[in-house]
């Protein structure tokens, strides 16, 4: 959880993975008419991940069509090959897979470079160990709760020990990036993701699977 001093929003970032594919456009205005301005576009390959998702030129119809932020997270190899193409589309933010790269500072300063904020997410089976190193320069850090691939998945707890150890980490040594959590979160898992300390939880089922998106984002805040 967080400490008295910090005063740090917690935000739901809605995953278009959930969403109707054939009506994205009513699908991103449903979520940001219910308050939400921070869009996560899960982008799969097939390879890494599962599930072949979208790519750039999906980002970039989006990007004609709504003024909230656009997170595209590559759970894609060679993300290195995808930075430009995405940044180019008008993605605010780009997450890559630190488990995709022997080049992970050299991948989030490319993504500095093209213009978007930088973000690194690693998998439930990865350690944090593995990005202690980037969290001084990296503006996201994502920790997968499930694995990548598919939605409607169910919370892997042992992930929310990372989340911790992460937050105490950021807080201990000040560092401002923020700290994400995707997979299976809902207004079941929501507090134990909060507690632990993350800031920005995404939510794909939970939202566009919910009757009352209001609700659902008010239960998954802690505001209800
Ligand atoms: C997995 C995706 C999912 C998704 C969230 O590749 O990253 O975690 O966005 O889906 P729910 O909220 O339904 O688990």
């Amino acid at each position: 959880m967080f400490s008295k001093g910090e005063n740090i929003k917690v935000k739901v970032a809605p995953s278009l993975l959930s969403a109707d594919f054939a009506n994205l456009k009513d699908e991103i205005q449903h979520v940001t008419d219910a308050g939400m301005d921070r869009i996560h576009i899960e982008v799969g390959d097939g390879v890494f991940s599962p599930e072949i998702t979208v790519g750039a030129p999906v980002v970039k119809s989006l990007r004609k069509v709504t003024s909230a932020i656009l997170e595209v997270h590559l759970m894609t190899v060679h993300p290195e090959r995808k930075i430009e193409s995405f940044a180019k589309a008008g993605a605010d933010i780009i997450i890559f897979h630190i488990e995709t790269t022997t080049q992970a500072e050299a991948v989030l300063q490319q993504i500095k470079n093209s213009g978007s904020k930088a973000g690194v997410a690693i998998n439930p089976a990865t350690p944090i160990v593995m990005l202690e190193e980037l969290l001084p320069i990296a503006d996201v850090v994502l920790v997968m709760t499930a694995n990548p691939g598919f939605s409607g998945q169910s919370l892997i707890k042992r992930t929310l020990n990372k989340i911790k150890k992460l937050r105490q980490i950021i807080r201990k040594e000040n560092y401002d990036c923020i700290l994400e959590a995707d997979g299976g979160i809902n207004i079941e898992t929501a507090a134990s993701v909060r507690q632990a300390g993350a800031n920005v939880l995404v939510a794909g089922t939970a939202i566009y699977d919910s009757t009352d998106v209001f609700a659902s984002v008010s239960k998954i805040l802690g505001e209800e």
